[in-house]
């Protein structure tokens, strides 16, 4: 067999086990309300947590940024690609999450694989929840430290594996809300436990900034947290609308992040009409608006997840806008979503290996776009199907 044969067996196998994936072409921006092919569907897909991706604001300032700042930022940060909008947006965002000082990526895929090597390598060791996202899983690998990987927010692994550690560099990593799962890592815990053994924090809160704490700042100020040991990350992607990432932190640790992330040197820098778009959206979360729509948004999560708690697929419990109903047989997710999409409903199947064998789902994440009839369809289609798949 060829190596061109061989590749070809491995997408025939992807087909049989249900894990090929396919892509979808919007004909419209992004929005619970979305056309495909002409058709109209109701979307629970993105994760545009606060409705701000399609946000005419937002595009407006993308629009004036790139007529003042042009279309690209022609080097990297550190040779010639950096502007003022960048410089503002980071202390502006450090500001924001209580940090003396940001540092802005072009994605938290980026961040994370970058700044994981950057912290740790040989000889140090990184403790990292199980079901922490890909790029951080990435980042550990290229970080070739030992790791150590704890059951899912199971603490007394992770005790038991920060006590038999002697590595003079420790680091715990973990999401603050489970991109797949949608459930919060215990922070205050994990925070008490970096202490206790002198280790870092490194916390990937993509999912929580914008939606969770006081003003939307993150799942980090809502529990309270900051200590010089913290180091996090949120995504500027997802509830903020744009696209980016940033990493905050002690001065000395982002000035430490600048000097040695190969993600963020060996890079062009981004667009820096992107930033200007990145503070009108900041303008939005911390506002009452901003706050309207979490209010929203948090109405919607209370009534899916008394709606669907009857049905035989098991909705893991979530207070945030990630809401997984575990299926648990690829086929059976598929054939789920494909009846849900039938009646416009589109909803994402996730299969390994972004989630465990035996664990696939539906990922319904919800928007403060998504109206209250919307939730309710979803409600009634699922119930329903229930009982006829
Ligand atoms: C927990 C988590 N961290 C990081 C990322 C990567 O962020 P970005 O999409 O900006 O690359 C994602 C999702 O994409 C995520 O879910």
């Amino acid at each position: 067999m060829t190596q061109l044969e061989q590749l070809h067996a491995d997408l025939a196998a992807l087909d049989s086990q249900h894990l090929r994936r396919i892509r979808r072409d919007n004909t419209t921006p992004c929005s619970p309300h979305v056309v495909i092919d002409g058709e109209p569907y109701t979307a629970f897909c993105s994760n545009d947590y606060l409705g701000l991706a399609g946000e005419p604001r937002l595009a407006a300032a993308l629009a004036a940024g790139a007529l003042q700042w042009g279309a690209g930022a022609g080097a990297s940060h550190l040779v010639s690609g950096h502007y003022t909008v960048q410089h503002a947006l980071e202390q502006r965002l450090a500001a924001f999450v209580g940090c003396e000082r940001a540092l802005y990526f072009a994605t938290g895929f980026m961040a994370n694989s970058g700044a994981l090597p950057a912290l740790a390598g040989r000889g140090d060791a990184i403790f990292a929840d199980k079901l922490n996202h890909a790029s951080l899983i990435d980042g550990m690998l290229l970080a070739r430290a030992d790791v150590h990987r704890y059951p899912h927010l199971d603490l007394a692994a992770l005790e038991r594996q920060l006590a038999r550690s002697n590595a003079a560099r420790k680091l715990i990593v973990s999401d603050a809300v489970f991109s797949m799962d949608g459930d919060v890592a215990p922070l205050v815990e994990l925070m008490r436990l970096a202490e206790q053994y002198d280790a870092w924090l490194y916390i990937d809160d993509a999912h929580g900034f914008g939606v969770l704490g006081p003003q939307g700042r993150g799942t980090l100020a809502e529990a309270g947290i900051s200590s010089w040991r913290l180091i996090q990350l949120g995504t500027l992607s997802k509830a903020a609308g744009v696209s980016g990432a940033f990493i905050a932190g002690h001065a000395d640790v982002i000035e430490w992040l600048m000097q040695k992330t190969r993600s963020y040197i060996f890079t062009t820098g981004t667009p820096p009409a992107l930033a200007q778009a990145l503070l009108a959206s900041l303008d939005i979360i911390d506002s009452d608006e901003g706050n309207a729509r979490r209010a929203h948004i948090a109405a919607l999560i209370e009534r899916l997840s008394t709606g669907l708690r009857q049905t035989r697929w098991r909705l893991l419990p979530s207070r945030t806008p990630i809401q997984a109903l575990i299926v648990g047989d690829n086929a059976a997710a598929l054939k789920l979503a494909a009846a849900l999409l039938e009646e416009g409903l589109w909803v994402p199947a996730i299969r390994p290996p972004t989630v465990p064998a035996g664990s696939a789902r539906l990922r319904i994440s919800l928007s403060a776009a998504h109206g209250e009839g919307d939730v309710e369809r979803l409600i009634e289609a699922i119930n329903r199907l229930e009982h006829s798949l």
